[in-house]
């Protein structure tokens, strides 16, 4: 596919929106059908969104039938929750803390990382090609953080001081995290357990988003985040600890994602659903808007080496099973264009 040529429209910062609320830009607003966005139904108690714990899944008594409900939560519903997984409740304080100091901070001091046109890493908001686009209601800093020499610091917040050595540790405790739930999915398909990881590459991107959701005065018609599902191989998503906001589309009903203390919401993207040849799929969700309060969510998106190509493993092809999706390389690419038209992403490789 073509890139894309036209010239970016650089606009206000959300965050400097909200300080004129009689006046909001009409891009930000669905009038049609628009009322109930944050009435999304409650998971019952029977079928909820599973909860997977990592200490069960690696202690051998319990770990078949861990395998077992993660396999049935990403069949299902394309997500977990999981909880027991190492990381200290006062340290995914601290990440969530980072993110909320850096956006409470002066515009200019914001700005010394603000992303370039056509550009996604940086402080910034949504990229605009057109103003007939619909705009999501935030801010966000998104920074590249692995493979290491693929940093780019100039983007990176200094202020406040601890949040370059925040990310750092918060990196390094994904990236083993993520081996050890790539690892699981395979085990669960009946694949050898490095299956996922050796399509990945040593060389496995992670790409980190602080995504800032200012309180919004017209909270039912206006999106953080208009529907989508994600490019990656698997998303971390730290929700904010107090304020709801993300759905999941089930069967075609918008549930609410509940918020556990501590715990990590992982969901599938677009490439693990087509490593699985669709056995797992890659959710569509969406954030929506407090009125009154801000709401703050930290999410980690994982994807293979960009030389390496992703097709549906070998052992998941068969009669039965016939293969669903083209071969795709360096995938992020052709998301953000798919993306910025509307398009799911996925529909270029389904066969
Ligand atoms: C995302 C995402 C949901 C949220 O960043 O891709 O889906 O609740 N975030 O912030
Ligand atoms: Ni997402």
């Amino acid at each position: 596919m073509a890139k894309r040529c036209e010239v970016e429209i650089v606009g206000k910062p959300v965050q400097e929106l909200v300080l004129n609320p009689e006046n909001l830009p009409k891009n930000y607003t669905y009038d049609e059908g628009g009322a109930g966005f944050r009435d999304a139904l409650v998971p019952s108690q029977d079928e909820n969104i599973p909860v997977v714990d990592i200490h069960r899944l690696s202690s051998p008594s319990t770990a078949q039938q861990e395998l077992a409900k993660l396999h049935h939560a990403l069949h299902s519903w394309g997500c977990f929750q999981v909880i027991n997984h190492g990381m200290e409740s006062s340290f995914l304080n601290k990440v969530r803390e980072i993110g909320k100091q850096f956006f409470h901070l002066p515009k200019e001091e914001k700005k010394k990382c603000a992303r370039e046109p056509n550009n996604v890493e940086g402080y910034g908001n949504d990229i605009v090609y057109s103003q007939k686009h619909r705009l999501d209601w935030t801010d966000r800093v998104y920074l590249k953080v692995l493979p290491e020499d693929q940093r780019n610091f100039k983007f990176w917040p200094q202020n406040p001081n601890d949040f370059r050595s925040t990310v750092l540790q918060y990196t390094e405790s994904l990236r083993l995290l993520t081996e050890v739930i790539l690892k699981a999915m395979a085990k669960s398909l009946n694949l050898e357990e490095d299956s996922f990881l050796n399509e990945c590459g040593e060389r496995a991107a992670m790409f980190l988003r602080f995504n800032y959701y200012p309180p919004c005065p017209m909270p039912d018609h206006v999106l953080g985040l208009r529907p989508h599902a994600d490019g990656s191989t698997i998303t971390f998503l730290l929700q904010d600890k107090q304020v709801e906001g993300l759905q999941v589309l089930k069967d075609d009903q918008w549930f609410k994602v509940p918020i556990i203390p501590d715990a990590l919401v992982i969901n599938v993207g677009d490439q693990i659903e087509i490593l699985s040849n669709g056995i797992f799929w890659s959710p569509v969700h969406r954030a929506v808007i407090d009125a009154e309060k801000e709401r703050l969510t930290v999410a980690m998106f994982c994807t293979p080496d960009s030389e390496k190509e992703i097709k549906p493993v070998d052992k998941l092809v068969n009669e039965s099973r016939p293969v669903l999706y083209r071969p795709v390389k360096n995938y992020p690419e052709i998301y953000n264009q798919y993306y910025q038209q509307g398009i799911r992403p996925i529909e270029a490789s389904k066969i």
